[in-house]
């Protein structure tokens, strides 16, 4: 099916129907492949991506790079420190210079307010690379990732056992959006946030898909197809890792846990990885583990994210 989505901002799932989400998985799929065949495909020549980081990173900066280079594009590395926004510069006038010069902008940053104010001063499309909030590009390549390894995403039941952080919340809009079902886990002081469960349930109704919010990874794990679970002290949060391992110290990912869920479950985890703390050795590197794919496909998501809306 072809859709246009040019001229849109990516900055939440929440923003894409259940029909656009798939057409860039789909469009993801189709793109990877065209690069395995070593078909040069190149649509965004002369176009140029400008990436504001705030935050570190070595997936989203590296991927969005080369994806950008191999839609014939070029892409543009904007730390924190590089920028005027660092010494007062506002958000919205960056929007409005960086419009002049760019045809798209893909920023990484905290308050998720941020974003949405970039995007409301930039005349081109805005894409988020990662928030507080939320992690829509990561999610995207998740689910790209298990339609991939499982052939459906229809009503297969992904559990997320952890922090109720950015990560979490785009998943849970993304199984909301392709139908799966999913289960979350989090121990007490640490649950997703109550207005992305709200709203999470209300697109739900739409596919079918059902969210079940639970204190026990066990009762997350039960039957589950997908296990997925991220660090317990995310970026902007290290000062709270003391506190965070007595809090989390039952909710690690490992053999036992993994034993609840189905035979061929498969196990993702959006990286970096602290292994021995939020997941063992065992299941990270064992054979039910898809991590590396699922890392590969930033590039092959992101790429069909640019194509479609830049
Ligand atoms: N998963 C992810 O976004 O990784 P980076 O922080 O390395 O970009
Ligand atoms: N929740 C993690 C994701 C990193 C890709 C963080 O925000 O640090």
């Amino acid at each position: 099916m072809a859709l246009s989505l040019k001229g849109r901002d990516f900055l939440a799932l929440v923003d894409y129907t259940p029909q656009e989400v798939r057409y860039l998985i789909d469009l993801a799929i189709e793109l990877k492949a065209k690069q395995k065949a070593g078909e040069v495909y190149q649509p965004l020549k002369g176009k140029t991506l400008g990436m504001i980081f705030e935050k570190s990173s070595t997936r989203t900066r590296v991927s969005f790079e080369v994806g950008m280079y191999q839609l014939g594009g070029h892409a543009l590395f904007l730390s924190r420190n590089d920028l005027q926004i660092g010494r007062g510069e506002t958000v919205w006038d960056t929007a409005q210079v960086m419009s002049r010069y760019l045809d798209g902008i893909m920023i990484r940053t905290y308050a998720h307010r941020t974003v949405v104010e970039l995007a409301r001063g930039a005349t081109i499309p805005v894409i988020n690379g990662l928030t507080d909030l939320s992690h829509p590009c990561q999610a995207l390549a998740d689910y790209q990732t298990i339609l991939e390894h499982k052939g459906r995403l229809e009503g297969l039941k992904i559990a997320y056992v952890g922090d109720g952080n950015n990560m979490v919340h785009s998943l849970m809009m993304g199984a909301a959006k392709v139908g799966m079902h999913m289960s979350v886990a989090s121990p007490e002081g640490y649950e997703p946030d109550e207005d992305v469960i709200r709203q999470t349930k209300e697109h739900a109704a739409e596919t079918g898909s059902q969210l079940h919010i639970c204190r026990d990874p066990r009762e997350a794990v039960e039957n589950a197809d997908i296990i997925y679970t991220d660090v317990w002290a995310s970026m902007g949060f290290e000062a709270e890792q003391k506190d965070r391992e007595r809090a989390f110290a039952d909710y690690q990912v490992d053999e036992n846990l993994v034993a609840h869920a189905k035979k061929d479950y498969l196990f993702l985890h959006c990286l970096p990885a602290h292994r021995g703390e939020e997941v063992s050795e065992g299941v990270i590197d064992g054979k039910n583990s898809i991590v590396f794919d699922q890392a590969e496909n930033r590039l092959h998501a992101q790429k069909a994210i640019m194509a479609a809306i830049m």
